[in-house]
């Protein structure tokens, strides 16, 4: 996958990002009920207020009782060994973040005192049959979603930067985590079990359900974004493909992400923009209405009891960006909206664990989507002695880096499409059609050969 935004421009981005941050009141305002979260690895202040016990790893405020009441159980530990970081200066990171903090440059996990203990931990999971510890199914498909992410980001395709550091340590963990993974799959009928954590989050009632112009810092779930009677449209490019192409790539098949789009007048009208889109040269692309909606949806890809990879029901995240004003300046003309996810709260029942991101939070927006690979947690060149800020950036300032559009605001995904000449259609095929791109990329290749290998 090519690289869209080279590092010097995501530099510059940063700098002009953090100025916006503290002026933009575009973004999405918070839930008053939301703003009283802990979330480590996502807010700096707060993680230095957590305080406590700093040389034990396991007071991480809860987040070693995430997958059971017993911080001892095997699901913890493991959960722990591999997404729990501190740095330098104490702090503690990772608890409850959607991704694990693993940059490309990253080798926490391949050295030391913390290899040796991932290493213990899975085989024992593998030779005890942890996986039969907890039968709780939304559990289960949570925790291998979990693995899946730490699979994922250690594992790249070799064109990623020539040789790969620590080569024997990753396929050490790699082989192990390929086991733990087929293991914890559900079969078809556990699949469909599992609940919508998407539905809970809209039957939960507290997010808007529509965009409101009035107020539109406020963070909105669209209920109706999966009914076809509704006034969302799925969208997608030649021959049927994801619209979101550097979003698959760039996060390796982690996910599958879809791209909605709600045009005001409904949908013969998108039809036929659509259509002057697709005729259009690059140059000359038609300026989208006032009020378009468009939502990415990220959907947890999981695997099943057979090996098969499958699209789950979870929604990981649901990113919006509306349309206010297209003859505006990008940064004030659109309005960015974003959920994530939250395992203590999905655990608990609360809103599927989808929680709006709050205006000034921080975190680290590039750690997959075009991350320059450099490891925020390690003293590196700019921060040598690790301590600081650690690379952490407003979440919802950095939509605009990439979402400024390109002379009159338009979609990212419209503008990158037509520039490699394909086209912008609707969709009534839904995940499956994303999945087909998910098959071929190399860390499933990886995965699957690792599973058959080693049987069930
Ligand atoms: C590092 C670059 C980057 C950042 C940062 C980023 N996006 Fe995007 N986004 C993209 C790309 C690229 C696409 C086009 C789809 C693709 O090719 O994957 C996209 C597509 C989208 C879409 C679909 C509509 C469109 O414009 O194509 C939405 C909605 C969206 N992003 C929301 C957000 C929000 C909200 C944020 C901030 C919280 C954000 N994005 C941050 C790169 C980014």
């Amino acid at each position: 996958m090519k690289q869209l935004f080279p590092a010097q421009w995501i530099l510059l981005f940063f700098f002009m990002a953090s100025t916006f941050a503290r002026n933009n009141q575009n973004t999405i305002g918070g839930n008053p009920e939301e703003n009283g979260t802990i979330f480590l690895g996502t807010h700096a202040q707060e993680q230095r207020r957590l305080g406590g016990d700093l040389n034990n790893e396991k007071t991480q405020h809860g987040c070693e009782r995430l997958y059971h009441s017993n911080p001892e159980h095997l699901w913890n530990r493991l959960y722990t060994a591999l997404f729990i970081r501190r740095t330098k200066d104490g702090i503690l990171w990772g608890c409850d973040v959607s991704d694990p903090l693993f940059w490309r440059e990253s080798d926490y996990l391949f050295t030391g005192e913390r290899y040796r203990t991932v290493l213990a931990l899975l085989d024992d999971f593998n030779q005890s049959h942890g996986e039969r510890l907890v039968t709780d199914l939304l559990k289960r498909a949570l925790f291998q979603r979990d693995l899946l992410q730490v699979f994922s980001a250690i594992t790249h395709a070799p064109t990623f930067g020539g040789q790969q550091n620590h080569a024997r340590e990753r396929a050490a963990i790699q082989q192990r985590l390929a086991v733990t993974i087929r293991r914890l799959g559900l079969n078809q009928e556990q699949i469909r079990q599992l609940p919508s954590n998407f539905d809970e989050a809209v039957r939960s009632k507290k997010f808007s359900p529509h965009f409101d112009p009035k107020n539109p810092g406020w963070p909105f779930l669209p209920g109706d974004l999966f009914d076809p009677k509704g006034p969302w449209t799925l969208l997608s490019s030649t021959n049927r493909e994801t619209l979101a192409t550097n979003h698959l790539g760039d996060f390796n098949g982690r996910s599958n992400f879809q791209i909605y789009v709600n045009f005001p007048g409904g949908k013969e009208k998108l039809n036929k923009f659509l259509k002057m889109v697709n005729a259009a040269s690059i140059d000359s692309l038609p300026r989208l209405p006032n009020g378009t909606q468009f939502v990415i949806v990220r959907r947890a890809v999981l695997v099943n009891s057979n090996g098969e990879m499958y699209s789950s029901p979870f929604i990981e995240s649901v990113r919006s960006i509306v349309h206010t004003d297209t003859a505006a300046e990008p940064e004030v003309g659109q309005v960015f909206g974003d959920f994530t996810f939250s395992r203590k709260r999905l655990l608990a029942g609360q809103q599927g664990g989808l929680r709006p991101v709050r205006p000034h939070e921080m975190g680290f927006p590039f750690l997959v989507l075009q991350s320059p690979g450099i490891d925020h947690l390690e003293p590196h060149e700019d921060n040598p002695e690790g301590f600081g800020s650690h690379g952490e950036r407003p979440i919802l300032s950095s939509c605009i880096g990439c979402h400024s559009g390109n002379g009159p605001v338009n979609a990212t995904s419209f503008n990158l499409r037509r520039s490699e000449g394909r086209t912008i259609e609707t969709s009534d095929t839904g995940s499956e059609q994303s999945l087909e791109g998910l098959q071929s990329l190399y860390r499933w290749g990886v995965l699957r050969a690792l599973m058959e290998f080693a049987g069930k």
